[in-house]
């Protein structure tokens, strides 16, 4: 029997004709809504495999409404949407999609911090609202990014990328993360430091760190205390590892200069939210991976990823810790 598999937005039509080929298939074929919650309920009985998007929360509630589930691949490097352990529990692979979003995600989050530096959101609505009279002297200058310094927070894959870049602006390069990376520091000329002493020094803090309870308010109002003034918040990883009030009470008394945001705790992130009214915000609607290229990359690995869970094998980009229980598969 073809095994069931269903998928939770319309994807690139490569991946979509990948699973066709060996697969019942079936798909909420919507390009910008999530699927509703009671759609998902209802598929989910009868599927052997789920792809899904980082938009559903896959929850133990959910799994145990599952009868014949055997693989949950997630088109995202980030699985915080997943209930790792309760699937672990029931025998059920998650998997996930690292690697081929990693440059494009390190561009996005360099094209943040620059347009943030450099006021190019505002700087672009001056001219529209037709602000600008003349050049002058002090208009809508920002701060250096040529030969800053940068921490990173949470040295990954994307992390080196962005490591990489910030070493083509001759940035001095400080990274905090769980274990030392002895080879990236030596292959990049990074520093290992304490989160106290990066948050200190550096011009440019960028967050891409997985969220887990570890990292939940990570960035609290104690950590954007340790900033410089001039210094710049860049989140490109998960909203919940900044604590946003704090962070909009520190932009909004200056005792930081600007933030560029990717990802927000609620997405979308509400129309009135307080840091929405600050002029010294770059938002943007969670788009780190959204190149045409790479948002195929992603699709296809999802779809190769599901193929191998429903077809007994362990998939190349599990991310279940303990997979015992899970071995009497090939
Ligand atoms: C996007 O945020 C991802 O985790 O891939
Ligand atoms: C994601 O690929 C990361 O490890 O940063």
């Amino acid at each position: 029997m073809r095994p069931k598999v269903y998928i939770t937005r319309r994807i690139p039509e490569s991946a979509v004709a990948k699973l066709r080929e060996s697969c019942e298939m079936d798909m909420w074929d919507e390009t910008d809504v999530p699927v509703p919650r009671e759609v998902l309920v209802d598929k989910i009985q009868a599927v052997d495999g789920l792809l899904c998007m980082l938009t559903e929360t896959i929850d133990e509630d959910l799994l145990t409404r599952a009868k014949q589930l055997s693989v949950v691949s997630n088109m995202a490097v980030g699985f915080n949407n997943i209930d790792v352990d309760a699937a672990t529990t029931k025998g059920i692979l998650v998997t996930n999609t690292p690697g081929v979003l990693t440059e494009t995600t390190a561009d996005l989050t360099f094209a943040l911090l620059m347009a943030t530096a450099r006021r190019i959101v505002e700087a672009s609505d001056y001219v529209r609202k037709g602000n600008w009279k003349a050049w002058s002297p002090m208009q809508m200058t920002g701060q250096d990014i040529y030969g800053a310094t940068m921490g990173i927070i949470g040295l990954g894959r994307i992390g080196e990328a962005l490591a990489k870049r910030a070493k083509g602006f001759d940035m001095h390069v400080l990274y905090y993360n769980r274990n030392r990376k002895e080879n990236a520091e030596k292959e990049l000329g990074l520093e290992y430091a304490s989160l106290e002493r990066l948050l200190q020094v550096s011009d440019y803090v960028c967050v891409l760190a997985p969220y887990t309870p570890h990292t939940r308010n990570l960035i609290d109002k104690r950590e954007l205390s340790l900033m410089k003034p001039t210094a710049i918040l860049i989140n490109t990883a998960r909203g919940g590892i900044v604590n946003e009030a704090a962070l909009y009470e520190a932009l909004r008394d200056n005792k930081l200069w600007a933030a560029g945001l990717d990802v927000f705790e609620q997405e979308p992130v509400s129309l009135d939210h307080p840091l929405l009214t600050l002029p010294n915000v770059v938002t943007l609607p969670h788009i780190g991976s959204a190149s045409i290229q790479t948002r195929t990359r992603m699709a296809e690995l999802a779809a190769a990823n599901l193929l191998q869970g429903v077809s007994g094998q362990m998939p190349t980009h599990l991310v279940n810790k303990d997979v015992r229980g899970l071995t009497d598969r090939k």
